[in-house]
């Protein structure tokens, strides 16, 4: 075996496993993050040559009350599995997320910068990015953000729901940054590891988000307007729409390191909202 996934019915997951019909790809049946060292032995007895992880407790607002568990997912098991690839000389890839930053400011997060999550979610992500760090492999940690696809759960499925039934709809429009389609980040995450796999040097932490910027507004709007669903759309600020977790403002993601290394640009989220839409069905 080559590649090992972690993540089976989740949107990158299922995009890993559309775009590598070789690779092994694990559900949570066959390998709970819950219990981390025992998917670590499961890499360490597969014996992949690359290992992505795209398994994560991605509820954000649940991640306030349900931390330990969460903590574990995304904190610990990540940690787990980097030590069993470095032991197998596999090359690790991890999925992190903008919500490891604070949301201050408006410029783009360059992956160098200080991480200070606002909630939960994020303070575990973080925990699992340092602990691929420490386990010492050769591994990407992949930052991305806002993921949409046509498997799963995501804003763009919610706004088709939502646009069905309702006239108008208030979005938030205040919190910019890059929609990005599960699809690029699968394709982004296969180059790397086969490109790691060559120049281990090329480990670190990386940005990957889809282009250009954009409210939550701005996206909804998009989406609406590709579908010809006519719900009015009012941009509101995260004031008016309380979450128990806080979001950043500004998750805008600078991802030039990552096309100089990797030779990989920024997806155009508006392709691949187009393509998302067909593939439910809409005509776009
Ligand atoms: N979604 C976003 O907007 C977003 C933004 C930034 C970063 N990210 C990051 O991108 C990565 C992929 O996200 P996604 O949107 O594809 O996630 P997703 O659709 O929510 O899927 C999460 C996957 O993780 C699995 N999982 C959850 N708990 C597990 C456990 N205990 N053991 C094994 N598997 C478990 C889920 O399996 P079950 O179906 O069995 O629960 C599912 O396959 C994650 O690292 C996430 O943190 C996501």
């Amino acid at each position: 075996m080559t590649v090992l996934v972690f993540g089976q019915s989740g949107q990158v997951g299922s995009e890993l496993a559309r775009l590598a019909p070789d690779a092994r790809v694990l559900s949570r049946a066959e390998a709970d993050l819950a219990d981390a060292q025992a998917c670590a032995e499961t890499i360490r007895r597969l014996r992949p040559r690359a290992v992505i992880n795209a398994a994560a407790y991605t509820a954000v607002d649940r991640a306030e009350t349900e931390t330990a568990l969460a903590r574990v997912i995304n904190g610990e098991a990540p940690g787990a599995m980097a030590c069993a690839a470095r032991e197998i000389g596999a090359v690790f890839v991890h999925i992190s997320t903008d919500y490891v930053f604070d949301g201050s400011g408006d410029r783009p997060w360059r992956p160098e910068d200080t991480p200070t999550p606002v909630n939960a979610y994020g303070r575990t992500k973080l925990a699992g990015e340092d602990a691929v760090r420490a386990a010492g492999g050769v591994h990407a940690i992949l930052r991305t953000s806002w993921v949409f696809s046509a498997f799963g759960q995501n804003f763009v499925k919610t706004m088709l729901r939502l646009g069905k039934s309702r006239p108008a709809l208030s979005v938030v429009g205040d919190q910019i940054g890059g929609p990005t389609p599960a699809a690029s980040i699968a394709g982004a995450c296969l180059t790397i590891a086969g490109r790691l796999g060559d120049q281990p040097d090329l480990s670190g932490t990386y940005h990957y988000a889809g282009a250009p910027d954009v409210s939550w507004h701005g996206f909804a709007s998009a989406i609406f307007a590709m579908t010809g669903q006519v719900p009015q759309v009012t941009a509101i600020p995260s004031s008016g729409y309380p979450t128990p977790a806080a979001r950043p403002m500004n998750s805008r993601l600078d991802c030039s390191a990552t096309e100089a290394a990797f030779g990989i640009p920024r997806p155009d989220w508006q392709v691949g909202l187009r393509e998302v839409l067909r593939e439910l069905g809409h005509r776009a």
